[in-house]
């Protein structure tokens, strides 16, 4: 029969399920479990934050798992050392095709004392780190006429008091995706955003030590918020990424799926 072809004949599905991922920002906290996640479903990661030192921790974890993963050390804001990275990685375990755009920081403060530091600080390394190592990876992919791109955003994305720097960053993380999705479609890379709500991580600590909440109250208050009745992990987030990343999901594109123990906008 001739006409709508069989979805076994699709290129996704002729694909090897083993690939080459990148993950940033994997030193620890979400990065650290999409990283290990995407190691257990069979792909080399390349560990990137920072510091390679600082990724030793999620490597070694991989690696005991019996997975395969190398250390890169980049800000992901630097051109230069993103392009240095890539080259390590594609060079130790092949050119990658899975990218996840995880690195953040948060610079918190109501709008009245929040500096041009706080500002330029966080769309740096969220918007601006993204937009370059995308870029940077997108070649392989097109290469290679597979890809899959998870971009970090988040709930914070529809606003949220004392996080403009971060709320405006997060929300153009959704615009980045939905147009990496249009224009990279064609070379058979999907483009999907995750928007994680409440996650336990040092970043969550960060905000407790800020308002000097102790981190189990500060963890109990925003639990009372969520339907599901507890607040998220890693794991929670490193799942919805191994969906986006699987080769089944090859027509789910310019997604924004919210993580949040309930439902968001
Ligand atoms: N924790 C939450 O509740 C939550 C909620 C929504 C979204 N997110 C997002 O999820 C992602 C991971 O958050 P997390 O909670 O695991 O944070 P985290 O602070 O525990 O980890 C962030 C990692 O990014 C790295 N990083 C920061 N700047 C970098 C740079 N310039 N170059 C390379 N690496 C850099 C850090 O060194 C760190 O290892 C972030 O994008 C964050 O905005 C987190």
């Amino acid at each position: 029969m001739t006409g709508t072809p069989s979805p076994d004949a699709t290129p996704e599905a002729a694909a090897p399920a083993a690939r080459v991922a990148l993950v940033t920002g994997a030193a620890r906290g979400i990065g650290a479990a999409i990283a290990q996640r995407l190691a257990a479903d069979g792909h080399a990661v390349g560990v990137l934050d920072i510091t390679a030192d600082a990724c030793g921790d999620t490597v070694a974890a991989i690696t005991a798992a019996g997975g395969r993963a190398v250390a890169l050390g980049a800000d992901v804001a630097d051109a230069a050392a993103v392009e240095a990275a890539l080259s390590r990685l594609v060079d130790e375990l092949g050119a990658p095709t899975i990218l996840v755009n995880n690195a953040g920081i948060i610079r918190d403060n109501l709008l009245f004392k929040m500096t041009e530091d706080d500002w330029d600080a966080v769309l740096s390394v969220h918007l601006r780190g993204a937009f370059l190592v995308t870029r940077a990876v997108q070649a392989h992919m097109v290469a290679a006429g597979w890809g899959r791109i998870v971009n970090l955003s988040s709930t914070s994305a529809l606003g949220n008091r004392g996080q403009a720097n971060y709320a405006a960053a997060k929300a153009g993380m959704q615009g980045l995706t939905k147009t990496l999705a249009l224009e990279l479609g064609r070379y058979g890379v999907t483009a999907n955003a995750i928007a994680p709500g409440f996650i336990q991580t040092d970043m969550t600590r960060q905000t407790a030590a800020r308002i000097g909440v102790p981190f189990d109250e500060f963890v109990a208050a925003a639990t009372r918020e969520i339907p599901v009745g507890r607040a998220g992990t890693p794991d929670d987030i490193a799942a919805a990424a191994a969906f986006f990343c699987a080769p089944e999901a090859g027509f789910v594109s310019g997604q924004v799926l919210y993580v949040a123990g309930g439902p968001r906008a």
